[in-house]
């Protein structure tokens, strides 16, 4: 096979099914006879994974391409794709304008890169696939190949959205709904729990409608995953306000395992707003939604995602926007300056709001949700929470895990050895971002300080 002795990297951008797509993606060349190669520059075949919900994540996928320009030009036999949603957006396009680029291809394409890449390789072909496979979702035949355990994995169960907010180009690039069956779904859980992962997290765009075309649902995922042995907590993104039903609802104060943490976003607290956005419920509706959901378990940690300055928004609309952010109470939030994507309804409507005022209104929307963050963080000195450790920080620092409620810890005195454990972790700082403390039971040992000697659990 011309694979053989040939190096991989994968370079991912975006959310987390991006982050599962170049996981199989990559366990897919590895089977074929590739090596994993961790720097970009020496790889033989080089793929990016793409991302492009605003203008900025697009950018940064060109801007990259554009460096990788002189090292094609000094190693010509050097492959280099782009795959993902920009993959999917730009298709020919961006073959046409990029001449050093080998290889686009949609997020559809995943299960078939192993082919796609072998058709550049060995006939030194430049190929397009950008099409969709409308008909049902394929099974996933080959689980990633992971050389580390991972505490907390991420499981995509259902790819696509039928909805058409205006301003989104997910249905665009990664289709209509489509879910992968609840037996195979168990299946890959298992696998996981077989080596060591406790936490699964189920990701799909849309993902309360999980199931709606083979009869399953995601009521029935979660009940039958709380039964496996070895699963110790069970989450799902993203939810819409609409799709989010009473028998969701209700699962977080009946199901044992399934955590008590939503990501909800509302988008905007103006109803004249939502309606421009085709997001099909009200702002009334939304705050329903979250009392009912503080009814069925009073501790449940809320997450959401606003967009600031969508066109036409006024004062008067974004200050509705401000007082949801001061009514709920959020745990966490991702706050975006609306981007204008082509292609997308929103595109066409005119009444742009001025960069400079979605800069303004994007701080103050800052201020105040992170300012209640931190609140909620420092009241949490002091206490003793529950936390997974994951793995070490990005610059090596700490040991870091998640609580049930999705706060982020950096556990002060934790060794590798206390990667996969829960640990009960007493809260001595909070911040805006996360949560500092020692774990209950060992020397209180700030790993940074004696690093040598990081206690091990
Ligand atoms: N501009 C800004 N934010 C966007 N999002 C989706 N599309 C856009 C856009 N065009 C945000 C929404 C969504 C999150 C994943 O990204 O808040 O929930
Ligand atoms: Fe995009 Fe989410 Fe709306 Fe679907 S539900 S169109 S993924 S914002």
């Amino acid at each position: 096979m011309s694979g053989l002795e040939k190096s991989i990297h994968i370079k991912t951008f975006g959310c987390q099914m991006n982050v599962f797509d170049s996981d199989r993606m990559e366990s897919i060349l590895v089977r074929q006879g590739y090596r994993k190669e961790a720097d970009l520059a020496k790889a033989d075949v080089l793929l990016i994974n793409t991302c492009s919900i605003r203008d900025k994540s697009e950018h940064k996928v060109l801007s990259l391409l554009g460096q990788l320009k002189p090292l094609k030009e000094k190693y010509p036999h050097k492959v280099i794709g782009i795959t993902g949603c920009v993959g999917q957006r730009m298709g020919r396009a961006l073959l046409q304008r990029v001449a050093h680029l080998d290889l686009v291809m949609g997020p559809d394409g995943v299960e078939r890169v192993g082919e796609l890449v072998e058709e550049v390789v060995s006939r030194g072909r430049r190929v397009l696939e950008t099409s969709f496979d409308n008909q049902k979702e394929r099974s996933y035949s080959q689980p990633a190949v992971i050389d580390k355990v991972r505490p907390s994995e991420f499981l995509t169960v259902m790819k696509g959205c039928d909805h058409f907010c205006t301003y989104c180009i997910v249905p665009f690039v990664r289709g209509r709904e489509k879910s992968r069956p609840i037996a195979e779904l168990l299946d890959d859980v298992r696998r996981f729990v077989d080596r060591g992962t406790k936490e699964i997290t189920f990701l799909g765009q849309n993902i309360n409608t999980y199931g709606k075309r083979t009869g399953e649902s995601l009521a029935e995922l979660v009940l039958c995953t709380n039964e496996i042995q070895g699963v110790e907590r069970i989450r799902y993104v993203t939810s819409h306000p609409r799709d989010l039903g009473m028998d969701l609802i209700r699962q977080f104060g009946q199901v044992e395992k399934l955590c008590p943490a939503l990501h909800l976003p509302f988008q905007s607290g103006s109803n004249a707003v939502l309606k421009r956005m085709a997001r099909l419920y009200t702002r009334e509706e939304y705050l329903e939604k979250i009392a009912a959901l503080r009814a069925a378990r009073s501790d449940i940690a809320l997450s959401t995602d606003v967009i600031v300055g969508f066109p036409g928004e006024t004062d008067q609309d974004f200050e509705q926007s401000m007082d949801v952010i001061r009514e709920v109470g959020f745990s966490g939030a991702f706050l975006f300056k609306y981007s204008p994507r082509p292609g997308t309804r929103a595109f066409e409507f005119g009444e742009e709001v001025p960069d400079s005022v979605k800069t303004e209104r994007l701080a103050h929307l800052q201020e105040v949700c992170f300012g209640k963050i931190h609140e909620e963080n420092k009241g949490l000195v002091g206490s003793t929470v529950s936390c997974l450790i994951e793995a070490l920080d990005k610059k090596g620092r700490y040991y870091t895990g998640r609580t049930p409620h999705g706060k982020l810890v950096h556990v002060l005195n934790a060794g590798e050895a206390c990667i996969g454990k829960i640990l009960d972790v007493e809260v001595t700082e909070g911040n805006a971002s996360n949560l500092k403390g020692y774990y209950v039971g060992a020397p209180r040992q700030d790993r940074t300080r004696d690093s040598e000697k990081a206690v091990s659990a």
